[in-house]
């Protein structure tokens, strides 16, 4: 039965307030104790971070390869980033978009050169840009390709991820992410990934499909490549039956996979792309949209908007972020040490270390769950001074900041390889 409210105030308002530090186990269990059950989280409570390291509470030092889910691949509180950060809040932090402030327009320019496509649409989060991509979408198939109301439907390929509300879930695959959520956003629908042939049928079968959502490696399905000219031939039949080519590259955007982005790797150039986490490198939550005029035009006043979405803090730290990545050359960082990641990690032995997927510092391992437990094997990790996160149980995420150095990237390979032969 519940607490009478009356009660539960009385008791929250009698509590003294806490004066001394807590320990890493107060932290925890007050945490766990008022927040959500949607999340398990490693035990360790972190409390600073620079570029390519975290500490905790009690001092320990770790090598993030985990890099906030691929957001900070500028390296944790950059310096250039924090004086940004900084010098936007002292001036002005928020207006909505009623008004027009400086910082978004510089934004927009800089990222439709430097990626070829006509308008930047901002938003907050990689769900809401994704959402934002499918109106898009929605809106071109009723008013240029003459679908008939309400009956344009969206394909995406099976094992994608692209968020957790109620559209983004209606289109997966994972019982993890959408039992007990329904019903679904209707004329969605999955086809496997990595397969042209069934992409075609698809294709054929559905004269009202608008659009084909994507990611050009799956990241959160456990880091999945697909075949060398799958890209090129989703763009050609993407093309061949006019539908809406939309590339997620929320995760593999912005540098990770070694090119600028992931579809540069076969010179594709889909017509909405979507990016997000490591735009802002961490600092605050910015994605957005790009595609062309004739796409855009159809989102017109009022059938798209954000409270917090191109604000003046947001786009200022988001413009100096894309800039890092190209100034630092990180997209390049993350070639040449990818090579050096693979060939190492290959030498694992296969009976522990199962697969070693991936593309630049977008890695996984998968490891055997016959020898060890992927949520344990980050436990001994995070003993060893690295931290990481399994996908889907077994498979051991490698992403860690772009700006990690050679040195530095070896010295988390010998504790990844080491942990993973202790078993
Ligand atoms: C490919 C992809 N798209 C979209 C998202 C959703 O981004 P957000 O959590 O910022 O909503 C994610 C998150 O991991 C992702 O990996």
């Amino acid at each position: 039965m519940q607490t009478p409210i009356r009660q539960r105030v009385a008791s929250i308002v009698q509590k003294p307030e806490v004066k001394r530090l807590l320990t890493a186990q107060e932290i925890i269990d007050r945490e766990d104790r008022f927040g959500g059950r949607h999340f398990k989280l490693l035990p360790v409570v972190l409390t600073r971070g620079q570029g390519v390291f975290l500490w905790d509470v009690e001092g320990k030092k770790y090598l993030d390869f985990l890099a906030g889910f691929v957001a900070v691949s500028q390296g944790h509180c950059h310096p250039r980033l924090v004086k940004t950060m900084r010098d936007q809040a002292e001036k002005l932090t928020h207006t909505s978009r009623a008004y027009y402030t400086e910082p978004l327009g510089a934004l927009s320019e800089y990222l439709t050169n430097l990626f070829g496509w006509d308008r930047f649409i901002p938003m907050n989060t990689g769900v809401e840009a994704g959402d934002t991509a499918l109106k898009l979408a929605r809106r071109w198939a009723y008013r240029t390709k003459k679908i008939p109301s309400n009956r344009a439907s969206i394909l995406f390929a099976k094992g994608n991820f692209w968020g957790r509300s109620l559209a983004a879930v209606s289109s997966s695959t994972d019982p993890n992410c959408c039992t007990d959520f329904g019903p679904f956003m209707p004329l969605f629908d999955t086809v496997p990934y990595d397969d042209l042939k069934a992409l075609e049928s698809k294709f054929k079968a559905d004269p009202n499909i608008c659009a084909f959502m994507m990611e050009p490696i799956q990241g959160e399905a456990g880091v999945i490549v697909p075949t060398e000219g799958y890209l090129r031939g989703v763009g050609e039949l993407c093309t061949k039956y006019n539908i809406l080519w939309i590339a997620d590259e929320v995760q593999t955007g912005l540098g990770r996979t070694g090119d600028r982005l992931a579809i540069d790797h076969e010179k594709q150039r889909p017509d909405i792309l979507i990016l997000g986490k490591a735009l802002s490198g961490g600092m605050y939550p910015v994605s957005g949209v790009l595609a062309d005029e004739q796409i855009v035009f159809g989102l017109e006043t009022g059938s798209r908007g954000s409270t917090f979405a191109g604000n003046p803090i947001g786009a200022a730290v988001a413009l100096e972020a894309v800039k890092i990545l190209a100034e630092e050359k990180l997209a390049e960082n993350a070639k040449n040490l990818g090579k050096i990641l693979r060939v190492e990690l290959e030498k694992l032995p296969k009976d522990i270390a199962r697969e070693i997927r991936g593309r630049g510092l977008l890695a996984g391992v998968l490891v055997n769950k016959e020898i060890a437990d992927g949520w344990d094997v980050c436990l001994r990790l995070r003993d060893a001074g690295l931290l990481s996160r399994p996908a889907h149980g077994q498979i051991i995420r490698i992403s860690p900041p772009l700006t990690i150095t050679e040195d530095q990237l070896r010295e988390g390979i010998h504790i990844l390889t080491s942990t993973v032969l202790s078993y």
